[in-house]
């Protein structure tokens, strides 16, 4: 797991190296300065030897500068560092994310990465920090006093090593309480993360259904329960302070009275019974810190496992070794193909299908919702795997093609599809980075959305907020189609992308493709007869299973089905069956 996490640190090794240096730079000039104080009072001050005070505290002032500038500089080296590492960490999952299959994505919840994104990562890099620094500071800092103390009497720097135990035994038990409740926090945060975005994003749905109330209380659970976690470990958390400062005083009280009775009997002098107090504070200030680091390390702990979690998802859908970079054509065949959305073993969404598709057909296909048509449609552009069988595209397994090669040649316009921020321009060029401006207004002439964005007073400059909440269902479903046009692909699927578009421009959009885009194999999953009534083939599905195909007159004919489909939507007076 650390090894993982390391390799985030990169470029960043150098400032990560340094900040150890000059820390422990800075540890040994500050140990040095009790020494010299030591020596300026004994031998200087009760001597009274002016010229030796002169030097000695010259010299004083110069380790005191520069253990300031040590401290300095590797506060900044750790702070580059691990900010840094951070920056790194984040990256590197983003790019890990960016990898992700939807099946990936389907396991990790939106709002489990956003926490790891931002939380987790950020906890890591003060827990980096704190390690090329303070980690380094604190053993360095009580061994170099411990010896120094020591040096300078033994058995009073005894008293130090017998606080050490009463301090660990604390420590222990404060961590192992708080422990398991930084676990819980973080995923309490998923929580947290998860019912703000849910809240936001379905912002009109809890106003239509006047839920605002109950989405409060969702709210204020999850934080509630955060704020119980948090008061609980860091209360834990603050008795560190007074345990720690009980050995503390304790341990000064000790010294000096044991000191003092030293003193007396001329066993030693005043300088070293001060610079031993000295020393007395920086051993338990650097015990203090340790258990500081502790405390951290449990606490981001909790997040690096939760990060790692993440690097180390193998995203189930890979290129292959020697991948095929052409699709020759736009014929589709499936080969008694399964698929089940949990893998093997799980229950099957698609069973055995099997159907043939040649290049340039309109292909309709239609089915009751949860039929599976979205999920057939998935496996072309190999959005998943087939579980079981094979999808060939082209006369090639698609598995076997280059990922962006296939896709760039199969463009699929989903169900639930999302627009981005940005200009209207800025979205139609998802489709390709270097369409011509005459090019995306093609595009969206087929798709009958020119009229609309012109009417807009920005024209295609229009700017589309987030999620594309300016613009209206249908206006929405059009632009994404038009998208989807300007990749040029050999196969377009529309999933289910003209529901919110009236029967008439419907029509439009079906005869353009089928004046304009003749070569182009045209997969059209539609919930009304009429947008696939002319198709040159219609695939009806039904309970996860391919249950008939055939042209419009033959299925009348061969599916009792879509004959009922058919009659619902034609007779009835339904409005959605009228063109
Ligand atoms: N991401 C997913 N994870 C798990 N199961 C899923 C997932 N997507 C769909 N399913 C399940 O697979 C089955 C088929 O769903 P699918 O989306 O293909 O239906 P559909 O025919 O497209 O329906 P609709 O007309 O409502 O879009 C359903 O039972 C659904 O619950
Ligand atoms: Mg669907």
């Amino acid at each position: 797991m650390i090894k993982k996490l390391l390799a985030s640190v990169r470029e960043y090794k150098k400032p990560s190296i340094l900040a150890p240096i000059y820390i422990s730079l800075e540890v040994v000039m500050e140990v040095v300065i009790p020494l010299l104080m030591a020596k300026l009072i004994d031998n200087g001050l009760e001597k009274g030897d002016l010229s030796y005070v002169f030097i000695v505290g010259g010299i004083l002032v110069l380790c005191t500068v520069i253990s300031l500038l040590f401290g300095v500089l590797s506060g900044s080296c750790a702070a580059e560092a691990s900010a840094g590492f951070a920056k790194n960490l984040r990256h590197d999952m983003f790019k890990k994310v960016q990898t992700f299959s939807f099946s990936n994505i389907d396991k990790f919840s939106t709002a489990g990465l956003v926490t790891r994104l931002t939380t987790d990562t950020t906890n890591l890099q003060n827990a980096y920090q704190m390690i090329i620094r303070t980690a380094v500071r604190s053993p360095f800092m009580l061994i170099f006093s411990l010896a120094m103390a020591f040096s300078i009497n033994g058995k009073l720097a005894w008293v130090f090593l017998g606080a050490v135990p009463i301090l660990g035994i604390g420590l222990w038990i404060i961590m192992s309480k708080a422990h398991p409740t930084f676990k819980r926090v973080f995923k309490t945060y998923d929580r947290l993360n998860r019912v703000v975005q849910e809240n936001l994003r379905g912002v009109r749905v809890v106003k239509a259904y006047v839920r605002g109330e109950h989405e409060k209380e969702k709210f204020e659970t999850v934080s509630q329960s955060i704020y119980e976690d948090f008061s609980y470990a860091e209360k834990v958390l603050a008795f560190n302070q007074p345990i720690m400062q009980f050995c503390m005083y304790a341990g000064m009280l000790l010294i000096s009275w044991l000191g003092a009775l030293l003193i007396v009997d001329g066993d030693m002098k005043t300088g070293e019974l001060m610079s031993l107090l000295s020393y007395a504070g920086q051993i338990l200030m650097s015990l203090m810190m340790l258990s500081m680091i502790f405390v951290m390390i449990t606490m981001s702990r909790a997040s690096a496992e939760r990060i790692v979690e993440v690097l180390d998802e193998q995203s189930e859908i890979t290129n292959p070794e020697d991948p095929v970079d052409t699709v020759k054509d736009g014929s589709i065949v499936f080969e008694n193909v399964s698929f089940s959305y949990s893998g093997k073993g799980g229950r099957l969404a698609l069973k055995d299908a099997s159907i043939r598709i040649e290049s340039g057909m309109t292909v309709g296909i239609l089915g009751g919702t949860g039929s599976a048509k979205s999920t057939f449609a998935q496996l072309v552009p190999r959005l998943y795997d087939a579980t079981e069988g094979r999808v060939l595209v082209g006369g090639v397994d698609v598995r076997d093609y280059d990922l962006d090669t296939l896709r760039d040649n199969v463009a699929m316009v989903l169900q639930k599809n999302v627009l981005f921020s940005g200009t209207i321009k800025d979205n139609l060029r998802w489709g390709n980075k270097y369409a011509t401006d005459e090019q995306m207004e093609h595009a969206c002439k087929l798709a009958q959305a020119d009229g609309f964005i012109k009417s807009f007073p920005d024209g295609y400059d229009t700017y589309i907020e987030q999620g594309g909440t300016n613009v209206s269902g249908g206006q929405k479903q059009r632009l994404c189609i038009a998208r989807a046009l300007l990749k040029n692909p050999k196969i377009l699927i529309l999933d289910d992308s003209t529901s919110a578009v009236d029967t008439a421009t419907d029509g439009l959009i079906r005869k353009a493709f089928a004046e304009y885009l003749p070569d182009t194999t045209k997969l059209i999953i539609a919930q009304r007869v009429s947008s696939v009534e002319n198709a040159d083939l219609i695939i009806v599905m039904d309970k996860g299973r391919i249950s008939a195909s055939g042209t419009h007159e033959q299925l009348l004919e061969t599916s009792e089905i879509y004959r009922e489909v058919y009659e619902t939507q034609t007779k009835g007076g339904d409005d959605n069956g009228a063109a």
